[in-house]
């Protein structure tokens, strides 16, 4: 296994708030930032806005990857190059989102449907950002087949993608359980030729996210949900003593606390890592905990 293989934590579209992502910056528990999806339709963001959603990942010196979503190749491609003129190092295209909302509309997973379409849309962002930005996809291994990503996987790297983050359910899949995450990570490796391919879903632990590498050749891991639950879990990867457990939970939501984050976020954030049936959470339920 390649010793330096890259650990990214999954972007969280209403998780990552400033307070959240600052907390992050301070205990230095990443290494690298892909933002949650700027999604847009007809109109494109201003510099003022785009630069108020990156200031948080920006002010922690990182790597940061500006994640895109939409559907019209013109304002993606003028989404991308505003948002590296404002600072981010790369782009992502989202087109891993399942919910239905997203999907109808043609965005996020629903671009799985139409290769030729976003096939546009990957040649259209390349032309803009140029030739030396890194810039990736983040999919599910299809709609509806797995299979699917075999024939996607080629040719979004033919139309200029040079990264790829799998996913390794289908957007039809959702977050159900399903069998087979190694083969299809396999397979998803395989088919992208030599590019490099970060592997994501339902890693909790070094031990699996390393033996998960190996087995697949992947160039990277992308972690999401396990490192709410567990927020020096990224940390590990790089140094087996950071916190782990329980005092880690702690550790960060003080750090969480100490950004002022407000009431019902605060509430939101604390069910997320230290989980709904935590003595924690039951604790902070309580009228007083939400009043201050
Ligand atoms: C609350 C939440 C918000 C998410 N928002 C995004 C997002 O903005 N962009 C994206 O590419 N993926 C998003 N995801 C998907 C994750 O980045 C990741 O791909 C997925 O949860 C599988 O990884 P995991 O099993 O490690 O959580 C989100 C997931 C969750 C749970």
């Amino acid at each position: 296994m390649n010793p330096t293989f890259e650990v990214w934590p999954g972007p969280m579209e209403g998780v990552s708030r400033p307070e959240f992502v600052y907390a992050v910056n301070q205990l230095k528990l990443v290494r690298r930032w892909m933002t949650p999806f700027l999604r847009v339709s007809d109109t494109c963001f201003k510099e003022k806005k785009i630069k108020e959603f990156l200031a948080p990942y920006l002010a922690s010196s990182l790597e940061v990857t500006a994640q895109i979503m939409g559907t019209n190749p013109r304002i993606l491609a003028e989404l991308a190059a505003r948002c590296l003129a404002c600072g981010a190092a790369g782009i992502n295209l989202n087109c891993g989102c399942p919910s239905k909302r997203v999907v109808s509309g043609g965005a996020g997973g629903g671009a799985l449907k139409d290769p030729d379409k976003l096939c546009r849309i990957v040649k259209e962002i390349r032309a803009a950002a140029g030739e030396k930005i890194r810039f990736s996809v983040k999919m599910r291994s299809g709609y509806k087949a797995p299979e699917e990503m075999l024939s996607l996987i080629p040719r979004l790297a033919d139309a200029g993608t040079d990264a790829f983050f799998i996913h390794y359910r289908t957007v039809t899949e959702q977050y159900l359980p399903v069998s087979g995450r190694t083969e299809r990570l396999r397979q998803a490796v395989r088919a992208a030729a030599g590019l490099p391919v970060v592997v994501n879903g339902d890693i909790a632990s070094v031990e699996e996210g390393k033996c998960l590498v190996e087995e697949t050749q992947a160039s990277g891991v992308m972690i999401a949900r396990a490192f709410m639950r567990d927020p020096f879990l990224l940390e590990r990867f790089e140094d087996p003593d950071a916190p782990c457990g329980e005092t880690g939970r702690q550790l960060f939501f003080k750090t969480l606390e100490s950004h002022r984050v407000s009431g019902g976020n605060r509430l939101e954030l604390a069910k997320m890592i230290f989980g709904a049936q935590s003595t924690e959470f039951r604790r902070m339920l309580t009228s007083e905990f939400i009043s201050k």
